[in-house]
């Protein structure tokens, strides 16, 4: 059996050479504006490989099924095979009256291979085509995505490693509250940043379904192998409801979410070196090619790259709020609205791939300050919890001791000292079980090296988190 589109969409004889991709319907063109309003191949061209990947999987099928011949299969493929290397080279002409990718590569297939061509639709809408296209398109860029997340955990693994010892004050409220390593500080992102691993990886498994096969709403009368196609390109599985499968863009909203999630803890990283790099903290410096200077002050060194990816996150959390939007109030089943998906998709992959890229590099040249954080941690009495805990282990209920040590920190205040620096005679009017022994559970040092628990601030549990996540981002 052999025939030509069973959609109605882009008629046949109008897609080679005419300069109006639609049907003999129309009396009369549309005006520049509106071509300009509706069309799409300005950007969605990106989408060629993907678009030429689905229609040579969809080809070989309606081959196999006898749908095609082997003529024009081989025909196809050849015309495919050249339009591949014209826009590699770059020698493509993208024409706007043909209005979108798909549009415009057919077109062109049937210029140069003929009859051929206009029978590659067959059983095939451009609904079911684009929903295929985003979606091989964005599986792609999910593992690229995967693998940049990955490179930048192992360049904060690595420079947690080296800091597993240097104490920073750690904070609540922004206000020290005890000490912690600088390298448990770091590996805390390293946990948000598997966590978005592991969120993008769920979300591929809801990219990688079929649409092809639902054609325009119903689903088509020529006997597909949906499940060969989907075999063919890699897709986990097909979309079993051909009006959901045109109309769905949920995996194109979960993708954002979790790249929005991306974003935000990126802009929470990059507060803390912006924060961190300030002369009021003086903990860390960024290499100078992640920063600039001001045309007007000649001292100043401005952390761009940090402060642009926390800006950066506005606009792809946008994206999301976009897509979101996009979808509410949409009835079944395709409609325009969805050619809107493809720009905030585009700019949340490229802004994400460009931000892992740049912080991947970024961590591994921080210069580390030891001095000024461990300055910084003696400055806030983060030792108190140390000293309640003392108190408990000498029998002390621990509201109790809680109340002790606010008296003692509150004298150390009035003297200007740490609670180390108060003298043993001073620390047992608060309470007669004080011994010498409290002196080193009030060092940063002592302070830190007892949290040695599963998932606490020791160097110990630092070192053994550094071993995990290599085991697991290498393995
Ligand atoms: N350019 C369109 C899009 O991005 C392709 C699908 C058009 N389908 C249609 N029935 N007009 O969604």
């Amino acid at each position: 059996m052999s025939s030509s589109s069973s959609d109605n969409k882009p008629s046949d004889n109008q897609l080679a050479n005419k300069s109006q991709a639609w049907s003999a319907l129309f009396s009369e063109p549309m005006s520049d504006l509106v071509k300009r309003y509706t069309a799409s191949v300005f950007f969605d061209k990106r989408l060629w490989a993907a678009d030429i990947q689905g229609s040579l999987a969809h080809a070989e099928m309606l081959t196999a099924q006898g749908i095609l011949g082997q003529d024009d299969h081989a025909a196809i493929q050849r015309g495919m095979a050249q339009i591949k290397s014209e826009i590699e080279a770059g020698s493509f002409d993208w024409k706007l009256d043909l209005e979108d990718v798909h549009l415009n590569i057919e077109a062109r297939l049937t210029e140069l291979v003929g009859i051929a061509g206009k029978r590659l639709h067959t059983g095939r809408s451009r609904n079911d085509q684009v929903a295929t296209d985003v979606r091989l398109w964005l599986r792609g860029e999910i593992d690229e995505l995967l693998l940049l997340l990955n490179a930048l955990q192992l360049a904060l693994v690595e420079v947690a490693e080296k800091n597993a010892e240097v104490i920073l004050p750690g904070f609540t409220h922004l206000q020290v509250a005890q000490p912690v390593a600088f390298g448990h500080h770091l590996l805390a992102y390293v946990e948000m940043f598997a966590r978005d691993a592991e969120r993008l990886v769920d979300a591929r498994r809801r990219v990688n379904r079929l649409p092809l096969g639902a054609a325009a709403l119903a689903g088509t009368s020529y006997p597909l192998d949906r499940e060969r196609v989907a075999r063919t390109l890699g897709m986990e599985g097909v979309c079993q409801n051909s009006l959901d499968a045109v109309s769905d863009r949920d995996f194109a909203i979960e993708f954002s979410a979790a790249a929005a999630l991306v974003m935000v803890h990126i802009s929470r990283l990059s507060e803390e070196l912006i924060l961190w790099m300030s002369q009021s903290f003086g903990f860390i410096d960024l290499a100078d090619r992640f920063c600039t200077g001001s045309s007007i002050m000649p001292q100043k060194k401005n952390p761009d790259v940090p402060e642009l990816a926390r800006g950066k996150t506005g606009r792809v959390v946008g994206h999301l709020m976009g897509l979101i939007t996009l979808m509410k109030g949409q009835p079944l089943a395709y409609n325009k609205d969805n050619q809107e998906d493809k720009e905030p998709l585009f700019d949340t992959v490229d802004t994400l791939k460009d931000t892992l890229r740049i912080f991947a590099e970024m961590a591994a040249g921080i210069t580390v300050k030891p001095e000024a954080m461990e300055r910084a941690a003696l400055k806030g009495y983060a030792t108190a919890t140390d000293l309640a805990d003392y108190l408990v282990k000498k029998g002390l209920a621990f509201r109790d001791a809680h109340e002790i040590v606010a008296h003692a920190v509150k004298t150390a205040i009035g003297s200007g000292v740490d609670l180390s620096q108060l003298p043993l005679a001073e620390l047992q009017k608060f309470d007669a079980r004080i011994g010498e022994d409290v002196f080193e559970l009030l060092s940063l040092r002592g302070s830190l090296n007892a949290r040695n628990i599963l998932g606490g601030t020791a160097p110990a549990q630092v070192r053994a988190q550094v071993a995990r996540h290599r085991a697991r981002l290498r393995g």
